[in-house]
């Protein structure tokens, strides 16, 4: 009796905390706030399992500044709030750390470099894809292509038994997959059209032909993205395009040879189109490859517009994991929002920001269809990128919008975003204004705004500074502190307990749920044949 008046009293309290709470950001309210981080905190569990699973989210240039945009700009969307105390799903991850994406030659890297650390555990040269800091950008090294080359995880999980994907909203082709797959002197060997006819006649072969025709491309299950161009012979029409062409010179077709290489027609499916895309039965389905789009895919703000429908990203991003939890050795995926890169490249600030909230959806997504028991879910960024958040708006002030309270020293207006470098700049010579003034800024929030920059660039610039790594799930605890980019291969690597490094780890016998069980349950199955086997024989 006494315990449930103690239970009502407790219920008003938190009730009355609440409303209090609700109208007014007190010490009380942050105070609850933080004991709510503290509790969290304090229940974390160290999930020292084997991560069967691994989705790795990569946020291509989402940089924390990025981040920090994109939660006030979602957040904005929401009816009565002012943003920035917003959420994004991903940032309530348990598990954080830091990574350093300097490559092998230079301070700042591309997606390229970046992407052979984080995917294949070694640092390279700028612009190079899947090999170490020997091959030079651009130097076709197919003379000793073993070794220079170096095994992704998505490799080492197929060698292990795993199924595998790739879904992205770039090209298929583009620097992020194919650090995967691929190794490549130049990662603008995306199809044989873009190599210098003496690169190909040393035996170099195009990025797209190798997820074909080479180890692990071939044998993945699923393939998402766009790229149609880099598939299809320069002679065969673009279905979805009426008078374009692919770009192939060697008159194959990449997608029929890549239908005809599946053992079973009626369960193995190209795509180019939502609709196609939604009669895949992930279920049945064995294999599915999807290029949407002859280039990119859209931004997400203009997918609705497209010719013949794509899927957003999250669609993609549970469709692969759902034809890929079919397999019961687990899986290993990689979904790619690669382009917010693209809008922070091209000085537009709106697209980084509506991609970046359909990246959230799409990790969102994923998690109603995983279990934190034996998926490890990551997310992170291949690189920074040169965005700002800058002056001191009001809270609540529009993110894409006008700073409301101040003006600079000229007593002219400027934005809340803006990009250091990039076509947004007033320095370039044709419009470098003599008054010193910059020029005067109109319809700011617009999907085509250029924010106004610094340094003219025809593109905008990644940026050196480091990117958050997210973790969830068995072994998220590895993600910790500063590390290398490259510790992030790695680190799945011994979560998932494959590749050659992890078997004593993973044979200990102080953690009964690592691979060693596996091994037990390996040698039982023998032993179960063999007993068979002899009953079979009397
Ligand atoms: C390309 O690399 C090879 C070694 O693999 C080297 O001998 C050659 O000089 C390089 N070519 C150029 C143009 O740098
Ligand atoms: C296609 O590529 C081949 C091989 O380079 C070339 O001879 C042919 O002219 C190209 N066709 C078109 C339509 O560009
Ligand atoms: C999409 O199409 C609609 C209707 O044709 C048009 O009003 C809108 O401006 C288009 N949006 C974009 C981003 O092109
Ligand atoms: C989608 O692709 C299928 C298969 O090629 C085709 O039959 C269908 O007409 C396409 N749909 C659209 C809307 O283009
Ligand atoms: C220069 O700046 C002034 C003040 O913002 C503006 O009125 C003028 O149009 C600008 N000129 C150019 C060429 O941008
Ligand atoms: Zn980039």
């Amino acid at each position: 009796m006494v315990a449930i008046n103690m239970n009502l009293v407790g219920l008003l309290f938190a009730f009355l905390v609440f409303f209090q709470v609700a109208s007014s950001e007190d010490l009380a309210f942050w105070k609850e706030k933080a004991a709510r981080d503290i509790r969290r905190a304090q229940r974390l569990k160290i999930k020292n399992k084997v991560a069967k699973k691994v989705v790795l989210f990569l946020g291509d240039g989402n940089s924390i500044s990025t981040i920090t945009a994109t939660r006030i700009y979602k957040g904005q969307l929401q009816q009565g709030a002012s943003g920035e105390e917003y959420e994004l799903f991903y940032e309530r991850f348990p598990n954080v750390g830091l990574a350093k994406t300097y490559c092998a030659d230079r301070q700042v890297p591309d997606s390229a470099a970046s992407g052979t650390a984080y995917l294949c555990g070694v640092k390279t040269n700028y612009n190079t894809i899947g090999m170490d800091d020997r091959v030079e950008f651009g130097n076709c090294t197919q003379d000793n292509p073993n070794e220079y080359a170096v095994d992704s995880i998505l490799k080492i999980a197929q060698d292990a038994g795993k199924a595998t994907g790739i879904v992205t909203t770039t090209r298929i082709t583009h620097a992020t997959p194919a650090c995967t797959y691929a190794h490549a002197a130049s990662r603008y060997w995306e199809g044989d059209d873009n190599m210098p006819k003496e690169e190909r006649d040393k035996g170099c072969k195009d990025i797209a032909w190798q997820l074909v025709n080479e180890l692990p491309g071939r044998n993945m299950r699923v393939i998402l993205g766009g790229g149609r161009q880099e598939f299809l012979p320069n002679f065969t029409s673009d279905p979805e395009d009426k008078g374009k062409f692919g770009q192939r010179l060697d008159g194959v077709n990449l997608a029929e040879t890549w239908l005809a290489s599946k053992p079973d027609n009626s369960k193995s499916f190209f795509v180019w189109n939502e609709t196609s895309f939604d009669d895949v039965n992930p279920e049945s389905a064995d294999y599915l490859l999807g290029l949407f789009e002859r280039s990119h895919m859209n931004y997400e703000a203009n997918r609705p517009n497209d010719t013949a429908g794509e899927p957003s990203l999250a669609d993609m991003t549970e469709k692969a994991i759902r034809m890929l939890k079919k397999y019961n050795k687990g899986y290993f995926l990689l979904v790619e929002g690669g382009r917010m890169d693209h809008s922070h490249h091209e000085g537009i600030g709106y697209h980084a920001l509506v991609d970046g909230v359909a990246f959230e959806e799409a990790i969102k997504r994923a998690s109603d269809i995983t279990n934190d028991d034996d998926t490890l879910t990551i997310v992170t960024a291949d690189h920074s990128f040169a965005f700002d958040i800058l002056g001191y708006a009001s809270r609540g002030n529009p993110i894409l919008g006008v700073n409301d309270i101040d003006v600079d020293q000229n007593g002219q207006t400027f934005t809340t975003l803006h990009y250091p470098d990039g076509p947004g700049s007033h320095y370039t010579l044709e419009a470098i204004n003599h008054t010193g003034l910059r020029p005067i800024i109109t319809n700011p929030q617009s999907r085509d705004y250029l924010q106004q920059a610094l340094v003219p660039n025809k593109w905008a610039s990644h940026d050196g500074e480091d990117v958050m790594i997210y973790a969830k799930g068995p072994m998220a605890h590895l993600f910790h502190s500063t590390h290398e980019q490259t510790y992030i291969m790695h680190a799945m690597q011994y979560a998932a307990c494959i590749g050659d490094d992890n078997t004593n780890q993973c044979k200990s016998k102080n953690e009964p749920m690592t691979c060693g069980s596996m091994n037990i349950m390996t040698n039982y199955g023998t032993m179960m044949f063999i007993v068979f086997g002899l009953l079979m024989q009397s």
